[in-house]
């Protein structure tokens, strides 16, 4: 049985990158914030961007989840598993068939700002494991969580958050975001966390700067969608795409850097935006982590750290804590 439930009022996400679109491109210097990456193209060329050669953290983090899914599940026996940011739901998988195989799982709340995505993984999981309650929520995780009502979803609840989805936050949101994820935790309950790791800055540019150049086209897929959204008229080979390691802030931006002075128009809502020539516009951060900061962070917002694993070449970080 599947249930589709929108938690964002009608026009919520229009109005949303509405509001994001006007701030970062009046700012200085620009941004635009990652969530927009994610339509059916973006999400589409997401997933290649699993599969290439340079991109390592979903197979550090599937290699994890395979060694760990059966003894997660021996440990937390969970009966609700609430999964944010679910995307395509792939590594999900490990973790269900391990739950279901506990026997104790009875209820998948996938969460994500992607209807589509939600609607397609929803569907070929309950078709995956016939009796289990999948009750699919269109939310926004910065904005409202998107968990089941007390007595919707039953306890003991594991709540997942893979793919270093957290570190595309700034510490500050990062904070926040947390802190609501605790207070929504109920003693006995768990969370899951994937961190990608501090490493050597040349592995984390390829990550980001493949050869095959498809995060390039999922760079610039963010400007196709402010073209189909806001009516805008940005040209995609006008831009080039740029992927730099902060070692300071120890994150990955990604830019888009204008090859030429240039005008945009966004009718969409009533902007006209100037680049000059190597102007370069922020799309995205992605925060690497070390097991003390990650540890430090969850503290900070009333967690307490049970378990640590990491893949054999200590790419990618997974933790298991519970409200402290
Ligand atoms: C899935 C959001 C964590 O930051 O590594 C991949 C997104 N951006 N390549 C990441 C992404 C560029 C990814 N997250």
């Amino acid at each position: 049985m599947t249930s589709l439930d929108r938690r964002l009022p009608p026009g919520f996400l229009e109005e949303a990158l509405r509001a994001d679109a006007r701030a970062g491109l009046t700012a200085e210097p620009k941004s635009l914030p990652p969530k927009w990456f994610y339509d059916a193209q973006g999400s589409a060329l997401f997933d290649k961007i699993t599969e290439l050669p340079e991109y390592y953290p979903t197979n550090a983090e599937r290699e994890i989840l395979r060694a760990t899914a059966g003894p997660l599940a021996a440990r937390t026996r969970a009966r609700t598993l609430i999964e944010l940011g679910s995307g395509s739901s792939d590594k999900t998988r490990l973790l269900l068939a391990a739950l279901r195989a506990e026997g104790t799982l009875a209820c998948y709340v996938p969460v994500d700002v992607s209807e589509p995505a939600l609607v397609a993984a929803g569907q070929a999981l309950s078709a995956e494991h016939p009796g289990l309650d999948v009750r699919a929520v269109v939310s926004d995780f910065e904005e409202r969580l998107g968990f089941p009502a007390d007595g919707e979803a039953p306890a003991p609840r594991l709540v997942a958050f893979l793919g270093s989805t957290i570190g595309n936050l700034e510490p500050v949101q990062r904070a926040a975001f947390l802190s609501r994820v605790r207070a929504q935790l109920r003693p006995g309950d768990f969370f899951l966390l994937g961190t990608d790791l501090v490493k050597d800055p040349a592995t984390l540019v390829a990550a980001y700067d493949d050869a095959s150049g498809v995060t390039a086209a999922f760079n610039k897929n963010v400007l196709a969608v402010l073209n189909a959204e806001l009516g805008a008229d940005f040209d995609l080979d006008a831009f080039e795409h740029v992927a730099v390691w902060n070692a300071e802030a120890e994150w990955i931006e990604m830019r888009l850097r204008s090859r030429a002075a240039q005008t945009v128009r966004l009718p969409g809502i009533g902007l006209t935006v100037a680049f000059g020539d190597g102007e370069e516009m922020r799309t995205e951060v992605s925060a690497k982590f070390r097991r003390e900061g990650v540890t430090a962070e969850l503290a900070a917002a009333g967690f307490a750290m049970r378990s640590w694993w990491t893949d054999a070449a200590a790419q990618f970080g997974l933790s298991l804590s519970v409200p402290a």
